[in-house]
């Protein structure tokens, strides 16, 4: 695939940017079942680190899915694929001394475990956790009764695959905790994660 190919790297680092940020580009990757809070949480810590002045930038699944993978569904192959780009892109915007926030469903240990292989030591896990049945009632756009009804196929946690919790990853459980502490939660981590003097 890689044939005839030359990367041509520059002579600034990422750790280089990093005096320039004052903290460590790092992507933190929020994982869990549609409607466990990724999207919400997320865009919290964002605006609570943009008003500390840091650098953030979110990925979300369905922005992304309406651009950059806008060919993609839901099939095993596509999600691999929907993941691989996103890791790609979080690690192109972690290098540019970005601090990311993603929120994909990621459902799958292999799902993860791409994302964890294509950063390396610029993938942060963080499981946002939420039993299918809370996911259910929530059910914030409608999705959950469709896919019980079959409107809707191959849909995580109904009628598609959902693997729990990766490795030593920090999982913030969203039925102990409103969205508001969840998100001062990983903002906690986030700092401690990606200040420079560690
Ligand atoms: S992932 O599985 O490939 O990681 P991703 O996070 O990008 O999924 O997108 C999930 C979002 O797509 C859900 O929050 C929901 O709004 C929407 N969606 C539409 N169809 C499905 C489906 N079959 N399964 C899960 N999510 C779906």
């Amino acid at each position: 695939m890689e044939k005839n190919i030359f990367s041509f790297e520059g002579s600034i680092r990422g750790h280089d940017r990093a005096g320039i940020t004052g903290r460590l580009g790092m992507a933190f990757w929020l994982y869990g079942l549609s409607g466990s809070g990724k999207s919400v949480i997320s865009r919290l810590a964002e605006e609570k680190l943009f008003s500390m002045g840091i650098l953030c930038y979110r990925l979300d699944g369905d922005n992304l899915r309406s651009g950059l993978n806008s060919d993609l569904g839901f099939s095993k192959k596509d999600r691999d694929e929907n993941i691989r780009r996103a890791a790609e892109t979080a690690k192109l915007l972690a290098d540019a001394g970005v601090i990311v926030i993603s929120a994909f469903i990621t459902p799958l240990e292999k799902n993860r475990i791409t994302a964890k292989n294509i950063l390396g030591g610029l993938y942060n896990g963080v499981y946002i956790k939420c039993d299918i049945r809370t996911c259910i009632e929530r059910d914030p756009k409608g999705l959950y009764k469709k896919a019980v009804s079959g409107e809707i196929e191959d849909f995580t946690g109904i009628s598609a695959p959902f693997d729990e919790k990766s490795g030593d990853d920090l999982v913030i459980d969203t039925v102990l905790h409103n969205a508001d502490e969840c998100a001062d939660i990983l903002v906690r981590h986030i700092l401690s994660k990606t200040a420079l003097e560690q």
